[in-house]
């Protein structure tokens, strides 16, 4: 038998190196249509929705305000935090929302982190009293037009960190924010509908 000379045995290395390579890259190909199948089969079993937070009732039950200037009110308001999610839970956490008049802040609601069951809801019920706050020449305004309409404008906006878990995958974080005007009828304290403050994005 002719001995293989130099040449022809780094050829045939060479090839055998080509086939390694190709048959690395058709297993990779493989593995990442194997993991493109698995995550939309667990995305259509699980049909996650991102959980969100919304006003669902609110209510003033104080306004007291003087030519001077000076603002002091009370409000209820119910903030509830929704999991649509059929098959998961998810946690809220660093929920913290401001309560402004005219962009002046008269109160801030914080809650502490809370779980919520899957496809259920988890009030957070607040009576905030706001401290007496002085408001400026623009406030006043605002005030005094608002009392002669008769409906009584606050604003809210804040934000909450939510995780949830969608099956094998690591729970993923978003934050979720909301932002939104709290129209009051005053006297009577009741609030006008409709109560469009959610953080579902639509
Ligand atoms: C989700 O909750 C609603 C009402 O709370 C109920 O009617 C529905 O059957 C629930 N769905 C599942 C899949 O648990
Ligand atoms: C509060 O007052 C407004 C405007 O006068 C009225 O439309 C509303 O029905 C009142 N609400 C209640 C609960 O009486």
């Amino acid at each position: 038998m002719p001995k293989p000379n130099a040449t022809t045995q780094g050829n045939r290395c060479t090839t055998l190196l080509v086939w390694l390579v190709m048959i690395a890259c058709a297993l990779l190909i493989i593995a990442v249509i194997i993991t493109g199948i698995v995550v939309v089969a667990i995305y259509m079993i699980y049909r996650p929705k991102m959980p969100y937070i919304e006003v669902a009732d609110a209510h003033l039950n104080t306004l007291d305000y003087d030519q001077s200037g000076l603002l002091d009110t009370e409000m209820t308001l119910t903030i509830v935090a929704e999991n649509d999610n059929f098959k998961v839970h998810a946690s809220f956490s660093d929920a913290s929302f401001n309560l402004r008049f005219h962009g002046i802040k008269i109160a801030e609601l914080r809650a502490a982190p809370f779980d919520v069951p899957k496809n259920s809801s988890f009030p957070l019920y607040y009576r905030v009293p706001s401290s007496t706050i002085p408001l400026d020449e623009a406030g006043m305004e605002t005030m005094d037009m608002a009392l002669k309409q008769g409906i009584v404008p606050f604003s809210l906006d804040g934000q909450a960190r939510t995780r949830w878990k969608v099956g094998i995958f690591v729970p993923v974080g978003f934050w979720t924010h909301l932002s939104c005007e709290l129209r009051f009828f005053w006297p009577n304290g009741t609030v006008v509908n409709p109560l469009d403050c959610s953080s579902k994005s639509h």
